[in-house]
């Protein structure tokens, strides 16, 4: 289906939120993976927690404070690798079907948005680095409104933002979880399953399901 507005979240869908632990391997230690899983489950964790608390903290704190309960967590992980991996971070790997998706999307006249968890000076650097700037007509953070996914209020951000309705937009994204969020929001929903992952909140199926983006310009 075709769509004027695509909402996409980043880390895990456009950004690769392992490739930080990747680059610095053998720094981090025999079980850098384990530390990469710790580290994105938490960081998750800490964002759902202080939504259910109402104590917003920004995404780049709890994204801090992942990282060191997995490399004090994760047996033999070198707390020394600290810096690099938050410096690795701020400048995650793009996957290699991002920026063709969204320069096609826009040749076709759609408008598309980031819509995230990420602070906005964490989103601003990915997005620099990965050079998808130019292919991208909003890049909305939470922040501003200081509560995480999956609020409801969030979704309405990209809603706003694109001064379309919920069923016009298309939203994207790689965790289940969040299509959950933006189904129950009442978005056109493509989980890109990127990772072979099983299927969960059941009674809030995507419409579309892809193991890349670019099953989204295809289909
Ligand atoms: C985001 C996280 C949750 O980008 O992946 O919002």
């Amino acid at each position: 289906m075709k769509f004027d507005f695509y909402g996409f979240d980043a880390y895990g869908t456009l950004f690769d939120i392992h490739s930080a632990v990747a680059r610095h391997r053998e720094l981090v230690g025999p079980m850098a993976d384990r530390v990469s899983e710790v580290w994105r489950n938490k960081q998750l964790e800490y964002s759902w927690t202080r939504n259910s608390m109402g104590q917003y903290r920004e995404f780049w704190l709890l994204t801090e404070q992942a990282l060191d309960f997995a490399l004090a967590a994760v047996p033999g992980a070198n707390v020394d690798a600290k810096k690099q991996l938050l410096g690795a971070y701020e400048t995650l790997d793009c996957y290699d079907d991002v920026a063709g998706v969204l320069r096609k999307l826009q040749g076709n006249g759609a408008k598309t948005a980031i819509l995230s968890n990420g602070s906005p000076a964490m989103l601003e650097s990915a997005v620099n680095h990965a050079g998808i700037a130019d292919c991208l007509d909003e890049v909305i953070s939470v922040d501003p409104i200081k509560t995480y996914k999956a609020t409801q209020t969030v979704y309405a951000l990209i809603a706003n933002s694109f001064g379309a309705r919920p069923e016009e937009i298309s939203f994207q994204s790689s965790n289940r979880w969040d299509i959950a969020g933006a189904k129950t929001f009442g978005f056109y929903c493509q989980w890109i399953n990127r990772t072979g992952q099983p299927d969960e909140y059941l009674d809030l199926s995507p419409d579309e399901v892809h193991a890349d983006l670019s099953g989204i310009v295809d289909s």
